[in-house]
């Protein structure tokens, strides 16, 4: 499991490539998930993604990613980002590093974006970039 990356997906991204294109591009999940397993093949290291729209789910694979001694977490909590003091404290209890991910860049959009619970403990974050933000963080964790 170290060389295991989780790549853990929040509420409607399971709706990525019809949900408001304009905003979070074309490219579904699973269009995704192909290009990460590609590169990480390149890297030696495994990817893990999955997709829940339930709170409780992101916050219990947070914890199975430290019991399992996965090598980083890279986290797109779609709108628990912005709400979600259970994946803040989640984040802060395990000592896997979490990478916060977006599709779009929430500094860009309506104010209740701004803030981020997720952002305040991750360990960095990248956005603004579309699917090639997964692709970045996925870079930075193999150098962790
Ligand atoms: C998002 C940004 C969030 O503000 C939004 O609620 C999402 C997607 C992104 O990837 O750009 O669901 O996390």
């Amino acid at each position: 499991m170290a060389n295991t990356i989780y790549v853990l997906n929040g509420p409607n991204l399971n709706l990525l490539g019809l949900r408001e294109p304009e905003i979070y591009g074309s490219d579904t999940l699973d269009d995704i998930a192909g290009r990460l397993e590609d590169r990480a093949k390149e890297l030696d290291l495994e990817i893990d993604l999955r997709q829940s729209n339930h709170e409780g789910h992101l916050v219990d694979w947070l914890h199975e990613a430290q019991a399992r001694g996965a090598k980083a977490v890279l986290l797109n909590a779609g709108a628990f980002t912005h709400t979600s003091i259970a994946l803040y404290d989640a984040i802060r209890a395990i000592k896997t590093p979490v990478l916060e991910v977006h599709l779009s860049n929430p500094h860009t959009r309506e104010e209740f974006r701004h803030h981020s619970y997720v952002g305040m403990a991750a360990k960095g974050t990248i956005a603004g970039f579309g699917a090639l933000s997964y692709m970045l963080a996925l870079e930075a964790a193999a150098l962790l």
